[in-house]
């Protein structure tokens, strides 16, 4: 069954069909999901979602984005959620520079402080990186992340660079992206990682693979990146979802 370690349910896109969209997925190869957060209310989301549905996990961290206001008391409510069972993941954290707000030094203190609370839970972390290579892999660098683990989400940087955070222990993170033509660069990287280290996500609602692109994105699209990555490393769509799903239940240490 599908596995996917990344999606945004609580995201208003599913406000109107939430339960229907919900209950529909498992119908559909859909075997389990991780709702990711991205500030501390849509952790929350994510947790209660978790709490209903069966087949639904939860990460709960604060993206670099939303890291404006951020305070100790919010990282003490991290540590609490994270002693739910369902609760597999510190996430997504890390930084973006896209756009300049929050400053670059106040989303690295946070990143930091969310790696140690990572280590203080046992956790694995799920990592946002956009426009920032070099800053992320120093703080992974100085951070020892090698001893946390977890995933490099919707992974767009380098070869060279995903080399280091396969040595480190990390699992890259697959999306829609790879359907698209002019992906190239990570097609390549597709080809040349260990298949034992990949794992599907959709980041749902967004980054829908082809021919759906542009639409809502839910977990069942998953099928057209499976058949994406077959075809690169000379498997059948079924095999990659059940290496993907093995790989992703040994990421989030969840017993399947
Ligand atoms: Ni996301």
């Amino acid at each position: 069954m599908i596995f996917d370690t990344h999606v945004h349910y609580d995201d208003e896109a599913y406000d109107e069909d939430r339960e229907d969209f919900l209950m529909n997925l498992a119908g559909k190869g859909v075997g389990t999901v991780v709702n990711v957060g991205a500030s501390i209310n849509t952790a929350k989301e994510a947790e209660a979602l978790s709490r209903k549905y069966d087949f639904i996990y939860a990460a709960v961290g604060v993206h670099p984005s939303e890291t404006a206001g951020l305070t100790e008391e919010d990282m003490e409510w991290l540590k609490k959620a994270s002693a739910y069972d369902k609760v597999v993941a510190i996430g997504e954290i890390g930084l973006d520079y896209h756009y300049d707000e929050p400053s670059k030094e106040l989303q690295k203190k946070w990143f930091i402080r969310q790696l140690e609370i990572a280590r203080e839970t046992g956790l694995p972390v799920c990592i946002h990186s956009r426009d920032a290579a070099q800053d992320t892999l120093d703080i992974m660098k100085e951070e020892h992340a090698e001893e946390i683990g977890g995933v490099i989400h919707c992974y767009s940087y380098s070869w060279e660079m995903a080399k280091i955070y396969l040595e480190m222990g990390f699992y890259l993170g697959v999306g829609g992206i790879v359907t698209f033509k002019n992906s190239k660069k990570l097609k390549e990287i597709v080809q040349k990682a260990p298949m034992e280290r990949l794992v599907l996500e959709t980041d749902a609602p967004y980054l829908s693979p082809e021919p759906y692109r542009g639409q809502r994105n839910s977990s069942d699209k998953l099928i057209y990146v499976a058949e994406q990555i077959a075809e690169l490393k000379h498997m059948t769509g079924e095999e990659v979802i059940q290496r993907t799903e093995e790989n992703a239940r040994r990421m989030y240490r969840i017993e399947g």
